[in-house]
């Protein structure tokens, strides 16, 4: 067993792991070696006060940049032992990975690491097709691999219940004029290396449209090109609602993601109604589930898109200095 991990080997991994979703696309993450411990933490400098006042955000995005850094180290021959939340007195570290028994990576962990630079939010209607039962499978599983549930709405009055669940908290989020700001402030109309570029945004609400969109996009959708009626909705939800609940969330989160990209299926967020406390609660007694819904996904088959921007890795590690 290797005594730590090498700046080198943290410096690969992390270029993977900022591939990983966020709010607004803030990335709210550092990435740093301890002890021969990679640790992942929340940046409180990229935090969401408006949108994300109790920080379930960030840390549903650090546990899937803590997936794809799993997965990174896995594929390179070094797998991790991960504590989340390792330090009570420092709640911003959100997991420490130490090595495992090096081993050859599995087939599963081959195939979702190469999704990592392939995967991309697409907020375009999909097509009609229906996702088959097989990836429905395998998408049920990915959640359940990381500890976490995944409910697939079936029939059309499930999906018009969700909906009305969404549109209702979605209504509550849009009153608010410093949620609307932050998100204003997010939308990138040229080149950045954060924030949601407008091109990736998805075309602007329409009356007719079944669910709400996060309001990024400002173009107009040719005529005839409509969101899908039916659309394959998911909810992923964890057993609690503690800040490793959502850790472990993200890490189920990401894992559904790239198996998602893996069987070539485009996938969505929309996280409205899990951040309005009631509509949450209103969707979980919806679902008869126990624990915490913690993000809800449109999939289907897309077009084509590209993944977004993200800084630079060596910007979110922090390096003793005579090692940068
Ligand atoms: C916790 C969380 C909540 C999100 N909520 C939404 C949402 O409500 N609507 C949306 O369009 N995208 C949502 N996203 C997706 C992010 O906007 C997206 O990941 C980010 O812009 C980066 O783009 P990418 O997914 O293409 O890499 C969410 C992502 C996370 C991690």
């Amino acid at each position: 067993m290797d005594i730590g991990y090498s700046v080198e080997q943290l410096r690969v991994a992390a270029t993977d792991a900022v591939r990983a979703p966020s709010l607004h696309n803030v990335q709210p993450w550092r990435f740093r070696l301890r002890d021969g411990g990679i640790e992942i933490l929340v940046d409180p400098a990229r935090r969401l006060p408006a949108t994300d006042p109790s920080g379930w955000g960030a840390r549903v995005a650090a546990g899937a940049a803590l997936f794809n850094l799993r997965l990174a180290l896995a594929v390179a021959g070094h797998p991790a032992t991960v504590r989340l939340r390792p330090y009570p007195a420092e709640p911003d570290v959100v997991a420490r990975l130490m090595p495992d028994v090096p081993r050859r990576p599995t087939p599963t962990e081959q195939s979702l690491y190469a999704a990592i630079p392939r995967r991309f939010s697409n907020r375009a209607p999909f097509w009609p097709d229906p996702v088959p039962a097989d990836a429905r499978w395998r998408l049920s599983d990915a959640a359940r691999a990381e500890h976490c549930w995944l409910e697939l709405l079936i029939g059309v009055s499930a999906v018009n219940a969700f909906a009305e669940i969404a549109n209702g908290a979605n209504r509550v989020l849009e009153r608010d004029p410093a949620y609307r700001a932050e998100r204003q402030a997010w939308i990138r109309r040229e080149h950045a290396l954060d924030g949601v570029p407008t091109a990736a945004g998805g075309p602007r609400a329409e009356p007719q449209d079944l669910l709400p969109a996060r309001g990024f996009g400002d173009r107009c959708r040719p005529p005839g090109r409509d969101f899908e009626p039916e659309p394959l909705v998911a909810v992923l939800g964890s057993t609690g609602n503690t800040a490793v609940d959502q850790v472990v969330a993200g890490q189920a989160l990401q894992r559904v993601l790239l198996t998602a990209t893996d069987c070539g299926l485009s996938v969505s967020m929309l996280s409205q109604p899990v951040e309005v406390p009631s509509a949450r609660e209103q969707l979980r007694v919806s679902l008869g589930r126990f624990g915490a819904p913690q993000m809800v996904m449109r999939i289907g088959y897309g077009q084509p898109g590209w993944p977004t921007p993200r800084r630079d890795v060596d910007e979110v590690l922090d390096l003793p200095v005579h090692q940068v």
